[in-house]
């Protein structure tokens, strides 16, 4: 379940009730003779996907004319003119199937690390990397070990495949890589790091990942995610982990962030060339499409806008700690571009969820993620931060 999916899942479940009947992927249809065919107990475990409002309907009901989303870590810039740009010009070849081996991408990709073509592999997002990697690496009876509080979408990938997660405690709301060491057993293939984190954005330093891969076996698979390392990159301490070539490593990067292209669906990753061919023979031949393979290449030509986003982000934390520290709020330092608040109970977090989304502010009630007292908030533009702060002062001053 990507994180939008999650939202609009809140926005059914404070206000879709009324409207139910209504909603014609609500209804079922009378059919004899009855619906006979089964699936495996962990995809009739799943939960389904409750569709949500789209966002017109929803501001409809509100009342508001904008909805702030502050809730799925998205970028609020539009992606760059010269990502539009090259995604308009190959429109032309829409007619066409994509280049399977998204060779020019790949090629771009590795030259900036100095990798081959080789130790890269691309997905509709790294998400679908993600899918891909749990079902080419994960065994039956094989283990995913991970931490509690991390990506919320690894938790499904690994259910939707019905293979066991192991996990422990976030430690002060940071990935504990000791604890996480000792947790290693027999059974464990993969080890699921998020750098940073998401959604404590809290880093492990690059000290503490150099003795931790010095002690996982290497036949362990280490995936670390680092959606968000273009927020954390300035921090000197922060580990790079594609600059290791470690033949167990898999760092997983996008595009759906500092490069504002979530909604096209394209992400990469970096890693041993084995591990990437695995990957490559279970992955769909045709992900990313032909205007995501476009739009990467474009992206990574552009040395500008990410450092745009970087400079709106390091200006919104600190506009938005300062507001929470004026208002007794508990938040985590953050080195990514959301930041998690410690509400002290789940209704508090709750509460405060559902009275900003009246406000029109959409902001992520962290229940789903194990972290039921806390709240994310997305740094957005400053226009979206100053409503947020101004909603919070009228909701925390009743
Ligand atoms: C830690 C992490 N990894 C991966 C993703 C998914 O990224 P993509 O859009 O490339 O699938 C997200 C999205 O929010 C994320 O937070």
């Amino acid at each position: 379940m990507s994180e939008s999916l999650a939202v609009n899942n809140l926005n059914v479940s404070i206000l879709s009730n009324k409207d139910a009947a209504s909603n014609s992927l609500n209804q079922t249809i009378d059919m004899a003779p009855p619906f006979q065919i089964q699936v495996a107990p962990h995809i009739e475990a799943l939960q389904p996907y409750k569709p949500g409002r789209p966002p017109t309907e929803l501001m409809q009901e509100l009342g508001i004319d904008r909805l702030v989303n502050l809730a799925s870590n998205e970028n609020s810039f539009a992606p760059p003119l010269t990502v539009q740009q090259a995604i308009a010009d190959a429109t032309m070849n829409l007619n066409r199937y994509p280049d399977a081996g998204g060779l020019l991408l790949k090629t771009k990709l590795a030259d900036m690390y100095d990798l081959k073509p080789e130790n890269v592999c691309l997905g509709a997002g790294s998400e679908s990397i993600l899918g891909s990697i749990i079902r080419a690496f994960l065994h039956e009876d094989e283990e995913i070990l991970t931490s509690q509080g991390t990506f919320i979408g690894l938790y499904v990938l690994v259910s939707a495949k019905g293979a066991k997660l192991n996990t422990v405690p976030l430690n002060d709301y940071s990935f504990d890589l000791d604890a996480i060491l000792k947790a290693v057993n027999a059974r464990t293939k993969i080890i699921y790091l998020c750098n940073p984190n998401n959604p404590s954005g809290t880093i492990f330093t690059r000290d503490q990942f150099e003795k931790f891969i010095a002690k996982v076996p290497q036949n362990i698979l280490v995936i670390v995610d680092e959606a968000y390392h273009e927020f954390a990159e300035s921090t000197p301490d922060f580990p790079s982990t594609v600059g290791y070539k470690l033949p167990n490593v898999l760092t997983l990067r996008t595009f759906s962030k500092a490069y504002a292209m979530a909604g096209i669906r394209v992400g990469y990753g970096f890693g041993h060339e084995n591990v990437i061919s695995y990957i490559n023979r279970v992955k769909l031949p045709f992900e990313p499409n032909i205007l995501a393979q476009a739009a990467g290449l474009a992206a990574l030509d552009d040395t500008v806008f990410p450092e745009i986003t970087q400079e709106n982000n390091r200006q919104g934390i600190q506009y938005l700690t300062s507001a929470f520290s004026d208002l007794g709020l508990k938040f985590v330092p953050s080195h990514a571009n959301f930041i998690l608040i410690e509400m002290g109970s789940e209704a508090a977090a709750q509460d405060l969820t559902e009275k900003l989304l009246y406000k029109g502010i959409a902001i992520r009630h962290l229940k789903a993620f194990g972290l039921e007292t806390c709240v994310r908030v997305t740094i957005g533009i400053p226009e979206e931060n100053t409503k947020l702060v101004d909603a919070l002062k009228m909701i925390l001053a009743v």
